[in-house]
């Protein structure tokens, strides 16, 4: 009989979060604790497929006897950890990242964050309109994807997945630094001059649509884009016997992107540039 290896089973871990007892498998996050519990904790940076960047800190919650606030998605709870997700403080400390990233980033595209300025009664606006802003155009200089970077929140997601987590490609880095880091390629050259092979795993991470799909963003200027006429139906992709699945959008009976499951075990979201943009065949058979 052929034995079928299984991963070793993780201990529980015991804490409490707001009072109340939870249990994750070794290794968790508090995060992970509190999505478990039906904790509404924002998070921008933390990815689902990627390491902990604790970039935004717009998850931070308080954990008794840490003199500082800690970023619920790269702390591992810990057995007798009471994390409190609700505090003042913790409120206060959301309501400003809120509040920084909205006066200095467009962040009409990132999902959530309209609902979480509303919650934590930030207001961006008190800045005034001298806050500093790339005010920059969007970079245009391919088919396949947009780079506005005015709605960038140096996130670092795209880097890490173009990086050594995933793509290994390194075609993205972060360039200058303090109020001049933005995210570029080498010379800061149009992507068509730079070693970019069009995967689209960094859009995959993007979490505000400073990387967007050309077919997204040409909708959207046109004021056609409406998630909320779209369907999603995920399949496998025909191009090589990898058999990875792609997620297709489907819009006006055209597909409008592609992605993918972030939880295939082999892909984990990833895709290469056949999966992601090939697919103009299935709608051009005349
Ligand atoms: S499309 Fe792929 S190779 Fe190009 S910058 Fe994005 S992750 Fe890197
Ligand atoms: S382009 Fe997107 S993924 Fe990359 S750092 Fe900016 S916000 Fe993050
Ligand atoms: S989501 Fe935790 S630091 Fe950004």
């Amino acid at each position: 009989m052929t034995a079928i290896p299984l991963g070793v089973p993780r201990r529980l871990v015991e804490f409490t979060i707001d009072g109340q007892e939870a249990r994750v498998p070794e290794g968790s996050t508090v995060l992970d604790g509190c999505r478990a519990a039906g904790k509404d904790v924002p998070t921008l940076c933390q990815g689902d497929t990627l390491t902990p960047k604790n970039a935004c800190r717009v998850c931070v919650v308080e954990v008794e006897g840490s003199r500082t606030l800690v970023p619920a998605c790269s702390r591992r709870a810990e057995p007798g950890m009471e994390v409190r997700t609700d505090t003042e403080r913790a409120r206060h400390s959301r309501k400003i990242v809120l509040e920084l990233l909205a006066s200095s980033v467009d962040l009409s595209t990132t999902p959530m964050v309209a609902e979480w300025i509303k919650e934590y009664d930030a207001k961006p606006d008190r800045f005034g309109p001298a806050a500093a802003r790339l005010n920059e155009e969007p970079k245009i200089d391919n088919d396949l994807y947009v780079r506005d970077y005015d709605k960038c929140i140096l996130c670092y997601k795209c880097v890490d997945a173009c990086g050594d987590q995933w793509q290994n490609t390194f075609a993205i880095s972060v360039a200058g630094r303090g109020f001049d880091a933005r995210i570029a390629v080498e010379h800061d050259a149009p992507l068509t001059d730079s070693a970019c092979v069009y995967c689209g795993n960094c859009i995959e991470v993007c979490p505000t649509g400073a990387l967007s799909f050309k077919s997204e963003y040409d909708r959207r200027a046109a004021g056609n884009w409406d998630e909320s006429a779209q369907k999603q139906t995920t399949t496998v992709c025909a191009y090589c016997g990898v058999g990875c699945n792609l997620t297709l959008h489907v819009q006006d009976n055209e597909i409008v992107k592609v992605t993918s499951p972030h939880d295939n075990p082999v892909t984990h979201g990833n895709l290469c540039i056949k999966g992601r943009f090939g697919y103009q065949h299935v709608q051009n058979r005349g």
